[in-house]
Protein backbone atom coordinates (compact mmCIF):
# COMPACT_ATOMS: atom_id res chain seq x y z
CA UNK A 1 0.00 0.00 0.00
CA UNK A 2 1.37 3.62 -0.86
CA UNK A 3 1.37 6.21 1.70
CA UNK A 4 1.13 9.65 1.15
CA UNK A 5 1.38 12.89 3.37
CA UNK A 6 1.61 15.32 0.92
CA UNK A 7 -0.94 16.96 -1.96
CA UNK A 8 1.74 16.36 -4.59
CA UNK A 9 3.01 12.77 -4.03
CA UNK A 10 -1.04 11.72 -4.34
CA UNK A 11 -1.31 13.83 -7.10
CA UNK A 12 2.02 12.35 -8.96
CA UNK A 13 -0.22 8.70 -8.30
CA UNK A 14 -3.72 9.16 -9.17
CA UNK A 15 -2.34 10.78 -13.01
CA UNK A 16 -1.70 6.78 -14.03
CA UNK A 17 -4.29 5.22 -11.16
CA UNK A 18 -7.46 4.44 -13.56
CA UNK A 19 -10.67 4.15 -11.80
CA UNK A 20 -9.92 5.43 -8.16
CA UNK A 21 -13.12 4.45 -5.17
CA UNK A 22 -12.51 6.56 -2.37
CA UNK A 23 -12.85 6.14 1.49
CA UNK A 24 -12.46 9.30 3.57
CA UNK A 25 -11.93 8.63 6.92
CA UNK A 26 -10.91 9.90 10.51
CA UNK A 27 -8.98 6.84 11.29
CA UNK A 28 -9.60 4.20 14.20
CA UNK A 29 -10.87 2.05 11.93
CA UNK A 30 -13.17 -0.68 12.84
CA UNK A 31 -15.34 -2.77 10.61
CA UNK A 32 -17.75 -0.59 9.37
CA UNK A 33 -14.11 1.38 7.70
CA UNK A 34 -13.61 -2.04 6.31
CA UNK A 35 -16.99 -2.44 5.25
CA UNK A 36 -16.76 0.60 3.13
CA UNK A 37 -13.12 -0.72 1.58
CA UNK A 38 -14.77 -3.57 0.55
CA UNK A 39 -17.43 -1.70 -1.31
CA UNK A 40 -14.65 0.44 -2.69
CA UNK A 41 -12.71 -2.50 -3.76
CA UNK A 42 -15.89 -4.43 -5.89
CA UNK A 43 -15.42 -1.64 -8.23
CA UNK A 44 -13.08 -3.29 -9.69
CA UNK A 45 -10.63 -0.04 -9.93
CA UNK A 46 -7.83 1.28 -6.96
CA UNK A 47 -8.70 2.22 -3.87
CA UNK A 48 -8.03 5.42 -2.11
CA UNK A 49 -8.24 6.12 2.02
CA UNK A 50 -7.54 9.19 3.63
CA UNK A 51 -7.37 9.38 7.53
CA UNK A 52 -7.59 12.87 8.53
CA UNK A 53 -9.07 13.94 11.70
CA UNK A 54 -10.58 17.28 10.31
CA UNK A 55 -10.70 20.15 12.93
CA UNK A 56 -12.96 21.97 11.01
CA UNK A 57 -15.73 19.36 11.64
CA UNK A 58 -15.41 19.28 15.54
CA UNK A 59 -16.99 22.35 17.78
CA UNK A 60 -15.66 24.01 21.39
CA UNK A 61 -15.76 21.17 23.65
CA UNK A 62 -15.75 17.98 21.65
CA UNK A 63 -13.06 15.66 21.31
CA UNK A 64 -10.30 16.62 18.49
CA UNK A 65 -7.31 16.24 20.61
CA UNK A 66 -8.39 13.10 22.30
CA UNK A 67 -9.80 12.01 19.14
CA UNK A 68 -8.30 8.14 19.34
CA UNK A 69 -5.55 8.28 16.67
CA UNK A 70 -4.29 4.46 15.57
CA UNK A 71 -2.42 4.82 12.79
CA UNK A 72 -0.43 1.86 12.74
CA UNK A 73 -3.53 -0.56 13.30
CA UNK A 74 -5.26 1.43 10.92
CA UNK A 75 -2.31 0.94 8.15
CA UNK A 76 -2.68 -3.29 9.08
CA UNK A 77 -6.20 -3.04 8.60
CA UNK A 78 -5.68 -0.98 5.35
CA UNK A 79 -3.07 -3.60 3.87
CA UNK A 80 -5.16 -6.57 4.72
CA UNK A 81 -8.24 -5.24 2.84
CA UNK A 82 -5.99 -4.47 -0.42
CA UNK A 83 -6.42 -0.75 -0.53
CA UNK A 84 -3.86 0.44 -2.84
CA UNK A 85 -3.29 3.86 -1.43
CA UNK A 86 -3.61 5.93 2.01
CA UNK A 87 -3.76 9.70 2.07
CA UNK A 88 -2.70 10.65 5.62
CA UNK A 89 -1.83 14.35 5.03
CA UNK A 90 -0.89 16.92 8.45
CA UNK A 91 -3.65 19.67 9.55
CA UNK A 92 -0.62 21.98 8.10
CA UNK A 93 -0.77 20.31 4.84
CA UNK A 94 -4.55 20.60 4.32
CA UNK A 95 -5.00 23.81 5.88
CA UNK A 96 -2.21 25.80 5.72
CA UNK A 97 -4.06 28.84 6.44
CA UNK A 98 -6.63 27.95 8.52
CA UNK A 99 -7.97 31.32 9.72
CA UNK A 100 -8.88 32.24 6.48
CA UNK A 101 -9.88 29.25 5.03
CA UNK A 102 -12.85 29.22 2.21
CA UNK A 103 -15.53 26.76 3.67
CA UNK A 104 -18.60 25.06 1.71
CA UNK A 105 -21.54 26.54 3.32
CA UNK A 106 -24.68 23.33 2.88
CA UNK A 107 -28.28 24.74 2.95
CA UNK A 108 -30.09 25.06 5.78
CA UNK A 109 -30.15 21.33 6.44
CA UNK A 110 -27.09 21.75 8.28
CA UNK A 111 -28.56 23.61 11.17
CA UNK A 112 -31.25 20.66 11.82
CA UNK A 113 -30.88 17.12 13.64
CA UNK A 114 -26.70 16.61 14.76
CA UNK A 115 -26.53 20.20 13.03
CA UNK A 116 -28.80 21.68 16.30
CA UNK A 117 -26.53 20.27 18.60
CA UNK A 118 -22.96 20.61 17.20
CA UNK A 119 -22.90 23.79 14.96
CA UNK A 120 -20.47 24.32 11.90
CA UNK A 121 -19.92 20.36 12.26
CA UNK A 122 -21.49 19.98 8.57
CA UNK A 123 -19.68 22.71 6.90
CA UNK A 124 -15.97 21.67 8.34
CA UNK A 125 -17.72 18.47 6.55
CA UNK A 126 -18.29 19.71 3.45
CA UNK A 127 -15.19 21.48 2.97
CA UNK A 128 -12.82 18.78 3.70
CA UNK A 129 -14.69 16.14 1.88
CA UNK A 130 -14.35 19.17 -1.58
CA UNK A 131 -11.17 19.35 -0.32
CA UNK A 132 -10.59 15.74 -0.55
CA UNK A 133 -12.17 15.24 -3.78
CA UNK A 134 -10.31 17.92 -5.34
CA UNK A 135 -6.74 16.57 -4.45
CA UNK A 136 -8.08 12.56 -4.67
CA UNK A 137 -10.48 13.17 -7.96
CA UNK A 138 -12.11 10.18 -6.90
CA UNK A 139 -14.67 8.33 -9.69
CA UNK A 140 -16.84 6.66 -6.43
CA UNK A 141 -16.71 7.94 -2.82
CA UNK A 142 -18.26 5.71 -0.19
CA UNK A 143 -20.29 6.79 2.65
CA UNK A 144 -21.64 4.79 5.75
CA UNK A 145 -25.42 5.22 6.10
CA UNK A 146 -24.62 5.55 9.81
CA UNK A 147 -24.03 9.29 9.50
CA UNK A 148 -26.99 9.53 7.59
CA UNK A 149 -27.33 13.36 7.56
CA UNK A 150 -23.73 13.20 6.49
CA UNK A 151 -24.84 11.21 3.53
CA UNK A 152 -27.17 13.50 2.55
CA UNK A 153 -25.18 16.64 2.90
CA UNK A 154 -22.65 14.84 0.74
CA UNK A 155 -25.13 14.22 -1.64
CA UNK A 156 -26.85 17.14 -2.16
CA UNK A 157 -23.31 18.91 -2.31
CA UNK A 158 -22.10 16.58 -5.01
CA UNK A 159 -25.51 17.20 -7.16
CA UNK A 160 -25.45 21.18 -6.67
CA UNK A 161 -21.91 22.02 -7.20
CA UNK A 162 -22.02 19.12 -10.37
CA UNK A 163 -18.49 17.67 -8.97
CA UNK A 164 -18.38 14.24 -11.36
CA UNK A 165 -18.48 11.81 -8.41
CA UNK A 166 -20.61 8.85 -7.59
CA UNK A 167 -21.43 8.57 -3.96
CA UNK A 168 -22.20 4.55 -2.87
CA UNK A 169 -24.22 4.51 0.22
CA UNK A 170 -23.08 1.66 2.04
CA UNK A 171 -24.97 -0.03 4.92
CA UNK A 172 -24.50 0.44 8.52
CA UNK A 173 -22.04 -2.04 10.20
CA UNK A 174 -23.28 -3.38 13.57
CA UNK A 175 -22.32 -5.57 16.44
CA UNK A 176 -24.07 -8.40 17.33
CA UNK A 177 -26.18 -6.70 19.97
CA UNK A 178 -27.30 -4.22 17.28
CA UNK A 179 -25.31 -1.56 18.34
CA UNK A 180 -24.04 0.60 15.36
CA UNK A 181 -19.91 0.29 15.27
CA UNK A 182 -18.19 3.52 15.76
CA UNK A 183 -14.77 5.12 16.69
CA UNK A 184 -16.59 6.94 19.70
CA UNK A 185 -18.30 3.19 20.75
CA UNK A 186 -14.82 3.05 22.65
CA UNK A 187 -15.68 5.80 25.36
CA UNK A 188 -18.13 3.57 26.62
CA UNK A 189 -17.63 1.55 29.93
CA UNK A 190 -18.27 -2.10 29.92
CA UNK A 191 -21.90 -1.02 31.75
CA UNK A 192 -23.13 1.58 29.05
CA UNK A 193 -21.96 -0.31 26.62
CA UNK A 194 -24.01 -3.10 27.91
CA UNK A 195 -26.59 -0.56 27.68
CA UNK A 196 -25.67 0.91 24.13
CA UNK A 197 -28.05 -1.43 22.35
CA UNK A 198 -31.17 0.36 23.51
CA UNK A 199 -30.98 3.01 20.64
CA UNK A 200 -31.12 0.43 18.04
CA UNK A 201 -33.91 -1.67 19.63
CA UNK A 202 -35.87 1.60 20.29
CA UNK A 203 -35.41 2.77 16.59
CA UNK A 204 -36.51 -0.76 15.43
CA UNK A 205 -40.11 -0.23 17.50
CA UNK A 206 -40.63 2.98 16.18
CA UNK A 207 -39.45 0.86 12.24
CA UNK A 208 -41.83 -1.85 13.77
CA UNK A 209 -44.92 0.35 14.69
CA UNK A 210 -44.81 2.34 10.97
CA UNK A 211 -44.88 -0.72 8.99
CA UNK A 212 -48.26 -1.57 11.40
CA UNK A 213 -49.26 1.64 9.90
CA UNK A 214 -49.09 3.82 12.82
CA UNK A 215 -48.73 7.25 11.76
CA UNK A 216 -48.61 9.13 14.91
CA UNK A 217 -45.31 10.18 14.94
CA UNK A 218 -44.79 12.10 17.76
CA UNK A 219 -46.24 9.41 19.95
CA UNK A 220 -44.01 7.24 18.52
CA UNK A 221 -40.95 9.38 18.78
CA UNK A 222 -42.03 10.71 22.84
CA UNK A 223 -42.37 6.94 24.17
CA UNK A 224 -38.39 5.92 22.43
CA UNK A 225 -36.77 9.35 24.00
CA UNK A 226 -38.65 8.73 27.35
CA UNK A 227 -37.24 5.36 26.96
CA UNK A 228 -33.98 6.79 26.84
CA UNK A 229 -33.96 8.96 29.30
CA UNK A 230 -35.47 6.33 32.43
CA UNK A 231 -32.46 4.18 31.56
CA UNK A 232 -29.90 7.22 32.07
CA UNK A 233 -29.58 8.31 28.47
CA UNK A 234 -29.41 12.31 27.35
CA UNK A 235 -31.44 12.26 24.42
CA UNK A 236 -30.85 15.04 21.65
CA UNK A 237 -33.54 14.02 18.99
CA UNK A 238 -35.53 11.44 18.03
CA UNK A 239 -37.13 11.98 14.97
CA UNK A 240 -38.95 10.49 11.80
CA UNK A 241 -37.64 12.16 8.35
CA UNK A 242 -38.39 11.30 4.86
CA UNK A 243 -35.07 9.44 3.31
CA UNK A 244 -34.49 12.18 0.65
CA UNK A 245 -34.49 15.52 1.77
CA UNK A 246 -34.68 14.65 5.65
CA UNK A 247 -37.91 16.66 5.76
CA UNK A 248 -40.04 16.16 8.59
CA UNK A 249 -42.19 12.70 7.49
CA UNK A 250 -46.08 13.37 6.93
CA UNK A 251 -48.59 10.86 7.59
CA UNK A 252 -48.53 8.99 3.54
CA UNK A 253 -44.57 8.98 3.30
CA UNK A 254 -43.21 5.64 2.30
CA UNK A 255 -40.15 5.78 2.80
CA UNK A 256 -38.83 7.53 6.05
CA UNK A 257 -35.74 7.10 7.98
CA UNK A 258 -36.00 7.19 12.16
CA UNK A 259 -32.98 8.83 13.43
CA UNK A 260 -31.69 9.64 17.32
CA UNK A 261 -28.70 10.75 18.87
CA UNK A 262 -27.95 10.50 22.66
CA UNK A 263 -25.63 10.99 25.17
CA UNK A 264 -24.56 7.64 27.01
CA UNK A 265 -22.33 8.55 29.47
CA UNK A 266 -19.22 10.74 28.19
CA UNK A 267 -19.60 9.80 24.02
CA UNK A 268 -23.23 10.95 21.82
CA UNK A 269 -24.34 8.20 20.38
CA UNK A 270 -25.84 8.13 16.64
CA UNK A 271 -27.90 5.91 14.59
CA UNK A 272 -30.85 5.51 12.08
CA UNK A 273 -32.96 3.06 10.38
CA UNK A 274 -34.72 3.30 7.05
CA UNK A 275 -38.27 2.57 6.41
CA UNK A 276 -39.65 1.32 3.53
CA UNK A 277 -43.48 0.95 3.19
CA UNK A 278 -43.43 0.07 -0.61
O1 LIG B 1 -17.37 10.29 8.50
C1 LIG B 1 -16.22 10.69 8.76
O2 LIG B 1 -15.37 9.95 9.22
C2 LIG B 1 -15.85 12.13 8.49
O3 LIG B 1 -16.91 12.98 8.76
C3 LIG B 1 -15.29 12.37 7.07
C4 LIG B 1 -16.34 12.05 6.00
C5 LIG B 1 -14.06 11.50 6.86
C6 LIG B 1 -14.90 13.83 6.90
O4 LIG B 1 -13.92 14.20 7.81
Amino acid sequence: MHIFNTVAELRAWRKTAGFVAFVPTMGNLHEGHISLCRAAKARGGKVVVSIFVNPLQFGQGEDFNTYPRTFEADCDKLVAAGVDALFHPTVDQLYPRVEQQYKVEPPAIQNELCGQFRPGHFRGVATVVTKLFNIVQPDAAMFGKKDYQQLKVIEGMVADLDMPIEIVPVDTGRADDGLALSSRNGYLTAEERAEAPRLYRNLNAIKAALEGGETDFVKLTETARADLENHGWRVDYVEIRDQDRLEHARAGDRRMVVLAAARLGKPRLIDNLEVDLG
